[in-house]
């Protein structure tokens, strides 16, 4: 009783704020159009990248770099534009990484499949790992933590882009049940109870990820009792600091506030332990190894021994 309560007053909520498209900007709803306006969305991601990279000193130019969960490589060929002197792009989804080898790849860019708990790449061979919205889908954080200390060089960097658990959005919902911190005041399996309602009805409109291969709407989303851990890991920040400590990197964690004016006076909540977990908009991480950083570039060659295929999992 109580729970059909709950549902319904979410139901009403998701539904008054879904009409007011408070969940995605413009420019992602325009994004989910279609595949192509998609990845020409996810390559601009890479001005943010690049100012991330600048204003946190983490070199690239001219260094070998690693795009880590580079899916169907649009943001990887971006960054050709960094002028590195080797460029590979690494998914564990094997669809994904054929489309990048179709599209992007070329004398200066290449593509793998990557395992769950292990990089195919040889040891001490790349100079700078960028992850760009990845962190919070990877299954096993801390063991693919150690593969990018095990294939970075002494002196080399990684920046990570990533988001919270109780960033207000983190369940990547935000096109379906646009609610802020709905997956913290609302148990799991009554938010995707209302997921499974607002897909049915006549005023939710179908984004390219409701759409199977053959262009058929999907009819069954949302179709669990929470949120898959295989997709999101539900670290908060502060889960990503032990990790992080439990590394052989120094590392940095920048938590940024949301960008709007309105929320301006959230700013000074970045430095509470607890309250910078609902505040943070985005998290950015510099992780280095110790060492000298290398001066010449070198030919890179994988020794990484072959592992099974494996599982894929989607972009939001
Ligand atoms: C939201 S997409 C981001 C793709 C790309 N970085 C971009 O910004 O366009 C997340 C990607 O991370 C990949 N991923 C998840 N876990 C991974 C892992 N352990 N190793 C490599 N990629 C992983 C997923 O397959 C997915 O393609």
């Amino acid at each position: 009783m109580l729970d059909k309560l709950r549902e319904g007053l979410l139901f009403q909520l998701a539904k008054t704020l879904y009409k007011r498209n408070l969940g995605q900007s413009e420019e992602m709803t325009a994004a989910l159009e279609d595949r192509e306006a998609y990845e020409s969305y996810r390559a601009e991601c890479v001005e943010k990248i690049r100012e991330a990279a600048h204003r946190l000193a983490v070199p690239v130019s001219q260094r070998d770099v690693l795009d880590l969960g580079c899916f169907d490589g649009a943001l990887t060929s971006s960054l050709k534009t960094f002028d590195p002197a080797s460029l590979t792009g690494i998914d564990i989804d094997a669809d994904a990484i054929e489309t990048a080898n179709i599209k992007f790849a070329g004398p200066d860019v290449e593509f793998r499949v990557s395992g769950t708990d292990r990089l195919p790449l040889a040891d001490e061979s790349i100079d700078t790992i960028i992850s760009y919205d990845v962190f919070e889908h990877v299954e096993t954080p801390a063991q693919i933590l150690s593969e990018c200390y095990r294939v970075l060089r002494p002196g080399g960097s990684m920046l990570i882009g990533t988001w919270g658990w109780y960033h207000p959005f983190a369940p990547h919902l935000w096109s379906v049940m646009p609610v802020p911190w709905a997956h913290v005041l609302f148990s799991e399996r009554i938010m995707l109870r209302v997921c499974r309602r607002i897909y049915q009805t006549d005023w939710y409109q179908p984004n390219m990820h409701d759409f199977d291969k053959n262009g058929e709407r999907i009819p069954d989303k949302f179709n669990y009792e929470s949120i898959p851990t295989d997709y999101l890991n539900k670290f908060l920040i502060r889960d990503f600091e032990r990790i992080f400590q439990q590394s052989e990197f120094d590392f940095q964690i920048h938590p940024e506030r949301f960008s709007s004016r309105a929320a301006a006076w959230t700013k000074p909540l970045l430095r509470v332990p607890v309250l910078k977990e609902f505040f943070t908009s985005y998290i950015w991480c510099v992780l280095s190894k110790p060492g000298n950083v290398r001066q010449t570039p070198s030919p890179r060659i994988s020794t990484a021994p072959e592992r099974p295929v494996p599982q894929p999992s989607s972009c939001p």
